[in-house]
């Protein structure tokens, strides 16, 4: 059977783009598979646009929206978020929409006249507020810091659809369709905890008030601002959950051994290390080569597991650079609720570990074991020191998985 190519739901439809040239969201995260800059309209007695996309596909953007509504003018525009990704193509829509009613809340206004220069009168809502549109009522919640400080949701009751903004969205272009009940999804569960660890991960507060404000209501939609529409109870029950779980920062069973290694004897610590945790039973350990996997990739597999034990040489003096850079990230994100340790080495003046130490002082993290520090290369005690640290950190990985 033929499938409309824009409708959601009743007078709801999908005008969003893919984006598959660009290789760094943010011009920081890899993008393997693109991305998606989602944007909705409802075709009512008022049309309403929800959200706009880059503005390096508006031509595209433009065309489906015109394809719904043809020359008919669009009412209101709808921001539930000022990033360029999403506000992008906001000037040029109120050039092709002149009489448009820009519809945000009280942040939003100035970051339209600071990135658009558009000074003209704004339709400014409040927590709770409505838009009429004929048939559908819209609603709008303020979730401020998911992710910037004017984000806000907003819901049609008629047909119980969130439209959540970067809130439940995932890095990845869509194949052709875009709901998920007609398209292949499984790509995109990974790329929504790396999209939250890279994008949302230091506001896990704010995305737990947003949680608490959006309550029990009844959703048979969720309409992100990236990836796939979730209407499915299933993936929509799975979505809230993943969210509930990422912004209280709990990780699952098991360990993330991240190293620096120049010529291959700090990455010996982390074998040692990675290969006496799986024998005490630690089923899930990852192990990254900080100068191979991008910290995009490390952050997300850091949000999923509880457990993270990090090392690198000395250099300079100071700590490997790539470490300093992955630690930053990571403080960056106000990470709790983690086992951590670490390990480093040196070849004539110590200073990885003592470095790594002031780290763990400043974190939110629990110390396990005790930390390994080695010179030139492993030798017989530096092994057994790695396995000691080990298992103390198994120790904490496998009770818990007990209960
Ligand atoms: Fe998808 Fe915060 O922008």
């Amino acid at each position: 059977m033929m499938k409309n190519k824009t409708s959601i739901k009743g007078n709801i439809h999908y005008v969003g783009v893919n984006d598959r040239q660009k290789h760094l969201f943010e011009n920081l995260w890899p993008l393997p598979q693109g991305i998606s800059y989602n944007s909705y309209l409802i075709d009512d007695k008022k049309i309403a646009l929800i959200d706009t996309v880059d503005v390096c596909y508006f031509e595209a953007h433009l065309r489906k929206i015109k394809s719904i509504i043809g020359d008919r003018p669009i009412d209101y525009l709808v921001i539930n978020h000022m990033e360029p990704d999403h506000s992008g193509s906001i000037r040029l829509i109120k050039q092709y929409y002149p009489d448009i009613i820009l519809v945000g809340n009280h942040h939003t206004s100035c970051m339209i006249e600071g990135f658009y220069g558009i000074v003209d009168e704004q339709c400014i809502v409040n927590d709770g507020d409505h838009l009429e549109l004929g048939s559908c009522k819209l609603s709008f919640r303020l979730t401020p810091m998911v992710h910037w400080p004017e984000t806000m949701m907003t819901y049609c009751a008629r047909e119980k659809v969130l439209f959540s903004g970067d809130a439940f969205g995932c890095f990845g272009a869509l194949g052709g369709g875009f709901i998920d009940d007609n398209i292949y999804t499984d790509i995109y569960w990974e790329e929504m905890v790396r999209y939250y660890s890279n994008i949302v991960g230091k506001y896990g507060g704010p995305v737990q008030k947003a949680l608490t404000k959006l309550g029990n209501i009844p959703v048979s939609a969720i309409c992100p601002a990236h990836g796939p529409v979730w209407t499915t109870f299933l993936n929509t029950a799975r979505v809230l959950s993943l969210y509930r779980k990422l912004s209280r920062y709990d990780g699952d069973d098991g360990v993330v051994v991240v190293y620096g290694s120049m010529y291959g004897n700090t990455e010996q610590m982390a074998e040692a290390i990675a290969a006496e945790l799986s024998a005490q039973g630690v089923m899930n350990v990852i192990v990254h080569n900080l100068s191979k996997s991008h910290s995009s990739y490390i952050l997300s597999d850091i949000f999923k597991f509880k457990g993270l034990i990090v090392g690198c040489p000395t250099y300079n003096g100071q700590l490997y650079p790539e470490m300093e850079a992955l630690l930053s990230k990571i403080a960056g994100r106000d990470m709790k609720n983690r086992y951590f340790s670490y390990f480093g080495s040196f070849s004539w003046a110590g200073a990885a570990v003592k470095k790594l130490s002031e780290f763990a002082e400043k974190s939110n993290f629990e110390l396990v074991g005790q930390p390994v520090e080695m010179k030139h290369a492993m030798k017989e005690e530096t092994y057994a020191e790695c396995e000691a640290l080990a298992r103390a950190m198994a120790k904490k990985i496998v009770r818990t998985t007990k209960y």
